[in-house]
């Protein structure tokens, strides 16, 4: 591992005013500890001590080599348990493990072909609507952010939101909000206080947990059959358990919607602005499809678009920071000695912009993908990595391209407002929304 280890970072008052730095602007916290200290940084925060790993073979040692050393940090997992349940998400060891093998089939290669077709489908009505606005100026990210939600119900359980969606799209987003304060505070205020808060997180938490109980007892109680989606499987893997269900829909619906809306935005945006990459995948598109709609089969044949998303995954992952952990015992991450009870961050917004790793590590170059990376494997993994790597990653990919796909087809996006600054909320966002105007192509030969 590097040299550059910055051990130790003085805290004063428990390590307080990097608390709120760190609330007030992670990125920029993150930023200038790894430029300040190096690649391995100490510091305290309230009452743990703390370290911020930026060096891939470090990387590697907690997510993959020593993974059973560390658990994910518990008040974090408090944080989403609220909502989430005893979820595949939130648990550890054995239970972890049986939550994650019966999940996995719902996810499996040889379901993704089935999704693509609703993926498409629902996509095909946002297209419509703005090919007949002609040129409209469309927030993309609150669009795309909405988009995601209705394939996630769609391919979850089958259903559309309907007039459901705005309601639901709100619940998702305050907790979204809340799961973001709450996990950063250093101080979170008891549940029963009447603040404005707080009553936006209960009903958040009551609304949405109506529509999935709804949802889940209905195909409880109605005649057995596998409709092709992702609660049919996980009835299958969890035999009627009503509540085990209930958990894990909640959590792939709210973990599996904002990081892909996401990272379309920014998908989208890098492309708005470099018209000549926008030109060059438009023409893949032209070249393998015409004018059918696409299809999960077709993406192998698209190495720009897959290039396009994995560099937006590089230069905006959707989730910034993994997961704080705890260590569980003693270990040594190269030559740092982590010790029982420190808390470890990885951050790979910092560390897939490394200059030592990436060639002008801040420019958008689909290219770099085109060829074998030269990367260290764990300079890049935006999806995490080791055992606990996305269990959604498949899907991800596959609904991230596909819509893209089927926009860029027949809209070509233009910026519309000032360069996006990326904002660190659950989800890595554009800051105030992402204009664009969508204009349509020019009708092709
Ligand atoms: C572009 C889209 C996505 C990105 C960038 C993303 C990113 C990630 C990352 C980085 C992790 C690991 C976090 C950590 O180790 O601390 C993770 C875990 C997870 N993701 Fe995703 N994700 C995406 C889409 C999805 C989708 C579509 C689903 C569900 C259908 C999903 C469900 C999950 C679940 C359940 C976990 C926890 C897995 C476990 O703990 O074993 N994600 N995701």
């Amino acid at each position: 591992m590097s040299e550059r280890n910055g051990l130790n970072v003085p805290s004063p008052l428990f390590g307080l005013s990097h608390l709120l730095r760190l609330r007030a602007d992670q990125l920029a916290f993150y930023r200038s500890m790894h430029a300040l200290h190096g690649d391995a940084v100490s510091l305290r925060l309230g009452p743990w001590r703390s370290w911020l790993l930026f060096h891939p073979d470090a990387i590697e040692a907690v997510l993959a080599t020593h993974a059973a050393a560390f658990v994910r940090f518990e008040p974090v997992m408090r944080v989403l348990a609220q909502w989430n349940g005893e979820s595949l998400l939130v648990s550890e060891g054995e239970r972890w493990r049986s939550r994650r093998r019966k999940v996995l089939p719902a996810l499996a290669s040889r379901r993704l072909p089935g999704y693509g077709e609703k993926i498409v489908d629902r996509t095909l009505a946002v297209r419509d609507a703005w090919e007949a606005a002609d040129a409209p100026i469309i927030d993309t990210d609150r669009e795309m952010v909405a988009l995601t939600l209705e394939i996630a119900a769609e391919t979850l359980f089958g259903e559309a939101l309907g007039d459901r969606a705005d309601a639901i799209g709100r619940a998702v987003a305050a907790l979204s909000d809340v799961a973001f304060r709450e996990s950063t505070s250093p101080l979170v205020l008891p549940d029963w206080l009447p603040v404005p808060g707080k009553t936006r997180k209960r009903r958040a938490i009551a609304d949405m947990d109506a529509l999935v109980t709804r949802i889940v007892a209905a195909r409880l109680n109605g005649p057995p059959a596998d409709r092709g989606d992702l609660l049919s499987m996980l009835i299958e893997a969890d035999h009627a358990d009503a509540a085990a269900i209930r958990n894990e829909v909640m959590t792939l619906l709210i973990a599996g919607h904002e990081t892909s809306g996401a990272l379309i935005s920014w998908a989208s945006d890098l492309l708005a602005r470099h018209p000549g990459e926008l030109a060059a995948v438009q023409a893949e598109l032209d070249r393998e499809l015409g004018n059918r709609l696409p299809r999960a089969a077709d993406l192998e044949r698209m190495p720009l678009l897959r290039a396009v998303v994995a560099e937006a995954l590089r230069l905006y992952p959707p989730a910034y920071a993994l997961f704080p952990r705890r260590a569980i015992k003693d270990v040594a991450v190269g030559n740092v000695a982590i010790r029982k009870g420190d808390l470890v961050q990885i951050i790979p917004f910092i560390t897939q912009r490394d200059h030592r790793w990436f060639e002008a590590p801040d420019a958008f170059r689909p290219a770099r993908f085109l060829v074998s990376p030269g990367w260290p494997r764990y300079a890049y993994f935006p999806f995490g990595a080791g055992p606990r790597v996305c269990i959604g990653q498949a899907f991800g990919l596959l609904e991230v391209s596909l819509v893209l796909a089927t926009l860029l087809q027949r809209l070509s996006p233009e910026p519309a407002g000032a360069q996006a600054i990326p904002e660190a909320k659950f989800s890595l966002r554009p800051k105030g929304g992402l204009p664009q105007r969508w204009r349509k192509r020019a009708r092709r030969a």
